[in-house]
């Protein structure tokens, strides 16, 4: 069965177990050799506590576009619609876009779409104005990502949402939904999530019904739903907790991720210079050190991937964060250059479930980088530890001097 392997001391030299562990400690502090290995020599390798991980490009890729995989939890999962009576985060799956298959899904993200791009493109200057408040405060030996880069995304997210409320508690509450996206094993763990979870509908829920600010992205859904067939408050405020949520977790990882690329990348001067456009250091920082490493699909049917049989059910993982460091489609894939062709490039995913707030994320980041480098803050280490969560690669820490 393990034919493809070539001796025991290569797997070792690799840290490749098999069945493949996606919390090994050795995968967390740096996956990047486990994925080069896996793309060589099994592109879809079975995962320990079950389903399958997809490495190349171009398998990702097709997978984007297969019917025979979707994203609407399988009848085992603990998020299936079944369970919607039971558990708030079975609930809240059935009505948000990345747990919904067609033809639930297009109307869900048609709402979050239009009211998205509609908030987005009312926006000024806000995010310049608020990055610099927030790294102007920081001091030498603080931790970028609780100092600065949390509180950054949570200000940011609770304007563009219409929410007022203690940046603190928001906080808590989009920690707690991204364990949606990751195994659900501890029940201790899951009853802690639904209890938040129940919370922050909550807080959404009231601003909703108090009115929200005209220009925000509730008061923008309201709107839909006037036009609209069937939306339910409760979508509304589920919906909106996906954006807050997302605009939040990847973006505090995302700028302590860029600092450190940056760093041993060696282009703070040109960027300072204006020489290098920022907005293409922070895609190809991105896609360096991809955030959401891992998306998840399910198995409808039995299909072949890879070269490997699965059955129906089984979930399957696309690693993202492999694709977009394949030497099959990126010359010198784990050299940062900024001046490649990004079009290829797959850190927001691609096909029907594409990342609506890629343009929001983007401009999140650039401001908080262009602060960075006027103010002249520096990663004070040339490392970092990252958290040991399966799908997501967000920093512990990040330490910096004052140049
Ligand atoms: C650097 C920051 C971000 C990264 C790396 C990222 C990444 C992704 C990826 C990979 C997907 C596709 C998941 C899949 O195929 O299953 C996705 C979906 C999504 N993202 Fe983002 N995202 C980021 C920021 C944001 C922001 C700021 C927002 C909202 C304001 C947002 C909203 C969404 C939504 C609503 C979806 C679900 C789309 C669907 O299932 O139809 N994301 N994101």
């Amino acid at each position: 069965m393990l034919g493809w392997l070539k001796t025991r001391r290569e797997v070792a030299k690799f840290c490749v177990d098999l069945p493949f562990d996606l919390s090994a400690p050795a995968f967390i502090a740096d996956p990047y050799p486990s994925y080069a290995w896996l793309r060589e020599n099994a592109p879809a390798v079975e995962l320990q506590g079950g389903g399958y991980l997809l490495t190349r490009y171009a398998d990702i890729r097709a997978a984007f576009t297969n019917s025979a995989l979707g994203n609407a939890p399988s009848r085992f999962s603990t998020l299936a619609p079944r369970n919607a009576q039971k558990y708030v985060a079975a609930d809240l799956a059935s009505h948000i876009p990345p747990f919904l298959d067609a033809p639930e899904h297009k109307q869900m993200r048609q709402m979050v779409s239009r009211s998205f791009f509609n908030v987005f493109n009312g926006m000024g200057n806000e995010l310049d104005v608020l990055a610099r408040e927030q790294i102007a405060q920081l001091n030498a030996g603080d931790d970028l990502i609780s100092a600065a880069s949390q509180p950054f995304s949570v200000i940011a997210m609770c304007r563009f949402c219409g929410v007022a409320s203690a940046p603190e508690q928001m906080k808590a509450f989009t920690q707690a939904f991204f364990h949606l996206f990751a195994p659900l094993c501890d029940p201790e763990v899951f009853a802690q999530v639904n209890t938040a979870l129940a919370a922050f509908r909550a807080v959404l829920a009231e601003a909703l019904q108090a009115g929200p600010p005209e220009g925000s992205l509730l008061a923008q859904m309201r709107a839909f739903q006037a036009q609209s067939e069937g939306i339910t408050d409760v979508q509304i405020v589920d919906n909106c907790l996906l954006v807050f949520a997302d605009g939040v977790e990847n973006i505090e990882a995302g700028v302590a991720s860029l600092m450190l690329v940056f760093e041993q990348a060696g282009i703070w001067d040109d960027l300072q210079s204006g020489t290098l456009s920022m907005e293409l250091a922070v895609r190809e920082g991105l896609r360096l050190q991809t955030p959401a490493q891992l998306v998840p699909r399910v198995a409808r049917e039995g299909i072949e991937l890879g070269g490997v049989q699965i059955k129906k059910d089984m979930p399957v993982f696309l690693a993202l964060a492999s694709g977009n460091r394949d030497g099959a489609v990126f010359d010198a894939p784990d050299t940062f250059d900024a001046a490649r062709n990004m079009s290829d490039v797959m850190t927001f995913g691609q096909g029907r479930h594409r990342c609506i707030g890629e343009t929001l994320g983007i401009a999140q980041l650039t401001a908080m980088m262009r602060a960075i480098v006027e103010l002249g803050i520096r990663p004070a280490a040339k490392a970092m530890t990252y958290q040991s969560r399966i799908g997501h690669r967000w920093p512990d820490e990040m330490f910096v001097k004052i140049k």
